[in-house]
């Protein structure tokens, strides 16, 4: 039985449009998961946007239109975007349908029914009585943490009235202990690994219950607690069940060990959670983690959390209040998909931040994808069709080897070790220098995209040295063979680039396919591109491969 990798992502809010800090978190994943699906393993990809809530019931007011229909309006510009961005996910969860609110209310009842025989009292879930200074404007009860040096409530609080609020709480710092052991006992929790220093830390502060609840009187814009009509649920509860409410949660029997086989295939401590740093303490860090346990997760399923880190614009964070968002939208229609998706992950080490520039994008754009892979598929493909008359030949028999190797390889092969340049790998049996996945299983998109361009930086480089076009001049028959061997090699080399790649660039990927008539029959789709076929060799003798068309055409500023 394949395994199952599930790969989530926080799911956006809908209280304003998306922006490019969004679309990185996805392209991420979006990466990790067709990742994956090259190696042959099972994926179950998930996001969705996250529509209940005060913010959105804010946004809404002031667009003037009921939340339902602004919720819609927000939640197409997403489904759009993951479109346009080529963001390839098995399921999409939206926080307004039928499904997710029946999960959140039984699981809710659940942890409400499971109560102590002598009390009477639920475990999990008691109301009280909260009295304190309440920020009319942020809608949000105020501790001493949010007083000033002067001891006053600072002017963006707005108007402060004393309020008294009963709500229902959620009991967390019971857990407290519970959470410090699995966080100890998992070194991978979370990563990179200051942050699960950061959580730690959190939680050993840890201490208060969640407020779980909102009286409807001033948030109705949420689902409704099913043990009292008159609150809605905390949006930040209700938000994190998604991540179990579409992945095939049954909320009839809470149990873990009794959940369908499919769900427990997809909850293991495989699954990867991948969310922006401002949200791992205390929502997936905390709350979540003990939501699970609550529901009698074992720690074996319990997700590990990949949290990434920001990009700001001139250092400063983006918002839409200071005006400074940078619309992904405009940046696909000026330079494409794969452009924007290969920019936000060449240019951000997982788990840092990273300033966003569209200068840096266009001149990462010309460097990498002009220059280093549309060129060397451009030279290659003229190169065979004037020298070759479109064809590529697999030279015969081993007498042109490296004399240097008491090697049988052909010479073509010795070439494209060479271009290759990581010998100790081509040892082993027939395999490539794949240093894709080698460096890509910590998650370091950026460094395996490095070593692509370290392939493809001497693959040009080679076409220099070996010059073609004086081969081409040669009559002799050793000229010829060489030709052949180099135009073979670099054929070889763009065909395997194109796998490598095509997690981050699935449209170039297919380009390069359909340019070199490689797996035409499997165009467009997911299929067409398997880490098995990353392997020396699979052109045959002969192939006819197509004309050149620009792949990325340069762009002149
Ligand atoms: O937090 N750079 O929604 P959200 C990188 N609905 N990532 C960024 C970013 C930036 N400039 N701005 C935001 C929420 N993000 C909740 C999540 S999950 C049950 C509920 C990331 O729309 C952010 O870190 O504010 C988060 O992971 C995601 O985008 C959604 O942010
Ligand atoms: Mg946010």
């Amino acid at each position: 039985m394949p395994k199952t990798f599930f790969i989530t992502t926080a799911i956006d809010y809908t209280n304003s449009p998306p922006h490019i800090g969004h679309a990185y978190e996805k392209v991420l994943a979006d990466v990790i998961a067709r990742y994956h699906r090259l190696k042959g393993d099972k994926v179950f990809f998930l996001t969705g946007v996250d529509q209940h809530g005060q913010k959105v019931q804010q946004s809404a007011a002031k667009a003037g239109v009921p939340p339902a229909e602004f919720v819609k309006e927000i939640t197409q510009k997403f489904v759009d975007l993951w479109k346009k961005l080529d963001v390839y996910y098995d399921e999409w969860a939206e926080t307004t349908s039928e499904r997710h609110k029946k999960v959140v209310q039984g699981i809710l009842q659940r942890l409400w029914d499971e109560k102590d025989p002598t009390t009477g009292e639920s475990h999990w879930i008691y109301k009280a009585k909260q009295a304190g200074y309440y920020s009319v404007r942020q809608e949000q009860f105020l501790t001493d943490k949010e007083r000033g040096p002067d001891g006053e409530f600072g002017p963006e609080w707005g108007q402060i009235e004393f309020r008294e609020e009963e709500n229902y709480y959620f009991r967390l710092s019971q857990h407290k202990d519970w959470l410090l052991s699995y966080i100890d006992n998992r070194k991978d929790a979370v990563i990179p690994d200051f942050r699960q220093t950061e959580l730690r830390n959190a939680v050993e502060k840890l201490s208060g219950d969640l407020c779980i609840s909102r009286p409807k009187s001033r948030l109705d814009w949420g689902i409704e607690l099913p043990f009292d009509k008159d609150f809605v649920n905390y949006v930040w509860f209700d938000a994190l069940t998604n991540y179990i409410s579409f992945a095939g949660y049954d909320p009839r029997d809470g149990n873990y060990a009794k959940q369908p086989q499919e769900f427990r295939d997809r909850w293991s401590k495989d699954t990867l959670q991948i969310i922006g740093k401002d949200i791992l303490v205390p929502a997936h860090g905390i709350y979540w983690p003990i939501m699970l346990h609550a529901l009698d997760f074992p720690d074996e399923a319990m997700p590990q959390l990949l949290v990434h880190g920001w990009w700001n614009l001139g250092g400063a964070k983006m918002s839409k209040s200071a005006g400074n968002i940078v619309d992904p939208f405009t940046l696909i229609e000026k330079y494409g998909a794969d452009a924007l998706r290969y920019y936000l992950l060449s240019e951000i080490g997982t788990g840092g931040d990273a300033d966003f520039s569209e200068e840096r994008l266009v001149i990462r754009y010309n460097a990498d994808l002009a220059n280093s892979v549309g060129n060397l598929l451009n030279r290659t493909l003229t190169m065979v069709a004037k020298y070759q008359d479109n064809r590529i030949a697999f030279p015969q028999g081993d007498w042109l080897h490296n004399p240097d190797e008491r090697s049988t390889e052909s010479y073509a092969q010795h070439i494209f070790k060479q271009i290759g340049a990581y010998k100790s790998h081509m040892s082993e049996g027939r395999t490539l220098p794949i240093t894709f996945p080698i460096t890509f299983g910590p998650f370091v998109a950026n460094a395996a995209i490095g070593n692509i361009l370290a392939i493809l930086d001497q693959a040009n480089t080679l076409v220099e040295s070996a010059a073609p076009w004086k081969l081409a001049k040669g009559l002799d028959k050793v000229s010829k063979v060489k030709l052949n061997s180099v135009l073979y090699a670099l054929s070889e080399t763009l065909r395997v680039v194109a796998i490598l790649i095509s997690p981050v660039l699935p449209a170039a990927a297919h380009g390069i396919f359909d340019q070199l008539k490689w797996k035409i029959e499997l165009g467009g789709k997911e299929e067409r591109f398997s880490l098995a076929d990353a392997e020396w060799g699979k052109l045959p003798n002969g192939h006819v491969v197509g004309k050149p068309v620009p792949l990325f055409p340069r762009i002149e500023s």
